[in-house]
């Protein structure tokens, strides 16, 4: 299709606020500025050490998370704050980088949503070449924010993924993508290095409600509770075993990539609760992790859980939440909670599933 017939992610904006006559347009300027530093994180990435030189914060620092920060995990935190604290829109933002809100300078005026956001998910990948991404999530301040304008606390941002007013994610491989909702479906972009604009190339995205692939560290396999065991076990049985059909793995290790490639061809994606540490109640971040790519996955189609319950329906309790974590493809989804709801079963008495297993107990 030739460029002048495409549209802009600026456009599709547009286009979409035509429906909401009423709106005032500061989602969708919110929206193009995180655009921003997304497109801005995607030109640091693809320097790599090429840009050591100018001027790449140093990290090695210790995050909240108790995770050692690289320097571009530093870099996109700060290029995310900078490029959206100005422009009025916000009300105060949370970052996996920050242990405590960022306050909007006062003298920037203040808006009414709440920016949420992982800079740079996946960044152990960063040294190893492989794709890695931001995630983010637009939520409304409470009216008493917005009403006085005052500094944000923690409790603000305490509301369930319900509630996201937008969400999505970038994903700086082989190509750079913005994958959003505006809570009418999922859109793809690609980003046109030649135009330096994000331009519509994945209309309607929905996840297949079926697959025949699954992810999970299954280094953990031996501390894994009994329904994932039971799931993976099932899949690993292929053809000969309960579930009639060979099942194919992945791991990444970048919840954006694991959460595209679903987006683009289906899977099932897993990162549960397990006994390694019993004070982590998962490995991933309700927040700024879980709830983004889960309301995208339930706007294509999909369904994400945490194994028990709808994440989106997850009240959380804390800014930096660990949360149990299964999306994908909504029979698997499904069927992994209906293991979870089930009493505990006896490995069935089939010949491979229980003499071979690698995860058998
Ligand atoms: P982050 O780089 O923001 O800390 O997130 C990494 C997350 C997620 O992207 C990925 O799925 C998971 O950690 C990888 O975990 P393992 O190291 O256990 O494979
Ligand atoms: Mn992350
Ligand atoms: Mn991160």
């Amino acid at each position: 299709m030739p460029l002048s017939q495409r549209w802009t992610l600026t456009r599709y904006l547009i286009e979409e606020r035509r429906r909401f006559p009423q709106a005032s347009g500061d989602l969708n300027a919110l929206i193009l500025d995180v655009s921003i530093a997304c497109k801005a994180i995607a030109r640091s990435v693809a320097f790599g050490r090429l840009d050591e030189s100018s001027g790449r914060p140093a990290g090695g620092e210790v995050n909240v998370q108790g995770e050692e920060q690289k320097p571009l995990d530093v870099l996109s935190n700060d290029l995310f704050i900078r490029l959206n604290e100005w422009n009025g829109n916000l009300a105060g933002m949370a970052s996996e980088e920050l242990e405590l809100p960022h306050q909007i300078p006062s003298k920037y005026p203040r808006g009414k949503y709440l920016l949420v956001f992982d800079p740079l998910d996946g960044s152990s990948n960063i040294d190893v070449n492989v794709s890695v991404g931001s995630v983010f999530s637009i939520l409304r301040a409470p009216q008493d924010v917005i009403d006085s304008g005052r500094d944000v606390v923690d409790d603000d941002f305490l509301q369930p993924g319900t509630t996201q007013v937008a969400a999505g994610y970038a994903i700086y491989g082989p190509t750079t993508m913005l994958v959003l909702s505006v809570r009418n479906g999922v859109t793809g972009f690609t980003l046109n290095p030649n135009l330096g604009e994000f331009i519509l190339t994945h209309p309607n995205i929905r996840v297949p409600e079926d697959t025949q692939e699954f992810a999970i560290n299954s280094s953990n396999s031996r501390f894994w509770e009994p329904p994932v065991k039971r799931y993976v076990d099932e899949c690993l049985a292929g053809k000969v075993g309960p579930r009639g059909k060979d099942f194919n793995m992945r791991w990444i290790a970048s919840m954006v990539a694991e959460a595209h490639r679903i987006l683009m061809r289906g899977g099932v994606f897993m990162y549960p609760r397990d006994t390694k540490d019993p004070a982590k109640p998962g490995r991933l971040r309700l927040l700024y992790e879980a709830n983004p790519i889960g309301f995208i996955m339930e706007q294509a189609g999909g369904r994400a859980s945490t194994g028990r319950q709808p994440i989106l329906g997850v009240k959380p309790t804390a800014l930096h939440q660990r949360i149990s974590v299964v999306f994908g493809s909504k029979n698997e989804v499904e069927r992994i909670e209906r293991y979870h709801h089930e009493p505990a079963v006896k490995a069935p008495e089939h010949a491979l599933f229980t003499e071979r297993s690698l995860f058998r107990d």
